[in-house]
């Protein structure tokens, strides 16, 4: 590739000389101006083939769906949970003509000297996991003194790989990698906390009903009697053995959306799909359905497939809202949850990907005042609002909509705070992301951040995060939405593991 570079550099120099460019003339000069053309197009050539094997990696790590999952040899014994009537108990989800699971035992590597067509791409894939783990190993040791010698760890690492496909992190390397995926994850304005996420490492937990329960513990602890704690529970991992398990909810904590005959939605639009779903597949809602039902937690796993558990009531925390100056707000009989833990993103760290990573922080109250309450495809909560407070509502330019929004914002702010339950305002979370920021800059890192994501939805132009750009380029570990498990969180399906 050298050469025929060297020759463009060439043709380069003297085509611009040719054009009349503000360039010497000498001949020393055109070599030095050639030679500096070929080292620039080499170094172009170079960053983008590093650009291209690493939108490679993100690719194959993230949105691959399991390509040779083999299964267990028998079906999950019928254990404690597979009572349908019971409360907080799994009721199956697959269709009873889902296939039987073949009983090949599980190879991690495959028996070398057989003709495979698969193998070109599996060793592809392996290089692209060891590349992976030395980049994540050398951020590691590079930020942490007190981690054991680099040198030894990457080799014992790609001894690993070779063997298993995959390698186990260290309990260390699995917290610093799950709080550096939050401080790279550029849609969050949370990030000054990044240090303090706890991690639970519950890497050998991966039958439905554990990590279930396991979901549910999260919610306890986390909470923490109202102190939000940011928390991280990460399970079973991604391996070439076995599929990891699969949270199918958005959130731990989610509203039913139920259509009624007259189309419109009791309860939570964005969870219609998903609650009918549930319904079909055997989820029996209240009685008496209401607004703010919680939904079950669908854990799927390869052997046991798609599996509902419901939330056991101490594992819901709510807070009831009331306005501080405005009486009748309380009769709307409006609530929401204390702790967004988000269950459907796929943790990525040094080439090892956990699709079941539960996380939560603390809210931020706009996005439960201006877009779970607030928008139109929501709750829509806004011209009730509205009325209530007598407004104009017959003119856009009386600015009701604004007006009304600012006091369910402000509903959800006090109503937090006076039930002891951790949020925070945008405007104060503005400026603690400015200096974070700031931090990042000091540390010598890129922080990456998306505008759009980042900018509050009410008032945004009042807040210092509005005025300035960011980079967006993805960093890894990061927290990843795969389009399947997005699929599966707002329709319900299909299965992973079908
Ligand atoms: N926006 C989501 C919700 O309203 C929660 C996303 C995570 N938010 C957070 N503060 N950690 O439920």
């Amino acid at each position: 590739m050298v050469l025929p570079l060297t020759v463009v550099g060439l043709a380069l120099a003297v085509g611009a000389v040719e054009f009349g460019w503000n360039v010497p003339t000498s001949r020393p000069a055109v070599v030095v101006l050639s030679l500096a053309i070929l080292f620039l197009t080499v170094g172009i050539c170079a960053r983008l083939l590093v650009a291209v094997h690493a939108g490679e990696k993100l690719f194959q790590i993230g949105d691959r769906p399991w390509r040779k999952a083999p299964r267990a040899g028998r079906r999950a014994s019928s254990g404690p949970g597979r009572i349908p009537s019971r409360p907080d108990q799994p009721v199956r989800l697959d269709h009873p003509s889902r296939p039987g699971h073949s009983t090949s035992p599980d190879h991690p590597i495959r028996p070398t000297g057989r003709p495979d067509p698969e193998r070109s791409a599996e060793s592809a894939d392996i290089e692209v996991v060891r590349a992976a783990a030395r980049e994540f190993l050398e951020l590691f040791h590079g930020e942490s003194p007190r981690a054991e010698r680099l040198g030894p760890r990457i080799a014992a690492v790609m001894r690993e790989i070779e063997l298993t496909g995959t390698y186990w992190h260290t309990a260390e390397e699995l917290a610093f990698g799950a709080r550096v995926a939050w401080r790279n994850n550029a849609r969050c304005i949370g990030r000054l906390y990044w240090r303090s996420l706890q991690v639970r490492d519950l890497r050998t937990v991966s039958g439905a009903g554990d990590v279930a329960g396991s979901c549910f513990d999260h919610l306890q602890v986390a909470h923490n009697g109202g102190k939000i704690r940011p928390m991280i529970s990460v399970f079973a991992p991604e391996t070439p053995a076995r599929p990891a398990p699969r949270i199918w909810n958005e959130q731990l904590v989610r509203y039913a959306g139920y259509e009624q005959p007259d189309g419109r939605v009791l309860g939570d639009p964005r969870y219609r799909t998903f609650t009918s779903e549930l319904v079909q597949r055997g989820w029996q809602p209240p009685d008496v359905p209401g607004a703010f039902d919680v939904l079950p937690l669908v854990v799927e796993t390869v052997e046991e497939g798609p599996q509902m558990f419901q939330l056991p009531r101490q594992a819901v925390h709510e807070v009831p809202l009331e306005h501080p100056e405005l009486a009748w707000f309380a009769e709307l009989g409006l609530r929401w949850h204390a702790v967004p833990v988000i269950s459907n993103n796929r943790l990525v760290i040094g080439g090892v990907s956990y699709p079941a990573a539960p996380f939560n922080g603390w809210y931020m109250g706009t996005e439960i005042g201006a877009r779970n309450l607030g928008d139109s495809d929501r709750y829509a909560l806004v011209p009730e609002i509205a009325e209530q407070m007598g407004l104009d509502t017959s003119d856009e330019a009386t600015l009701w909509r604004d007006r009304a929004l600012v006091e369910l914002n402000r509903a959800v702010l006090h109503s937090f705070t006076a039930n002891g339950v951790s949020i925070t305002d945008h405007h104060t979370e503005s400026r603690r992301f400015l200096i974070h920021l700031e931090r990042e800059e000091r540390a010598g890192r890129r922080c990456p951040a998306d505008w759009t994501w980042i900018v509050p939805p009410l008032s945004g132009s009042q807040t210092p995060v509005f005025h300035r750009y960011y980079t967006a380029e993805t960093q890894l570990p990061n927290y990843l939405t795969d389009p399947d498990a997005t699929h599966r969180s707002l329709q319900g399906g299909p299965p992973a593991f079908p």
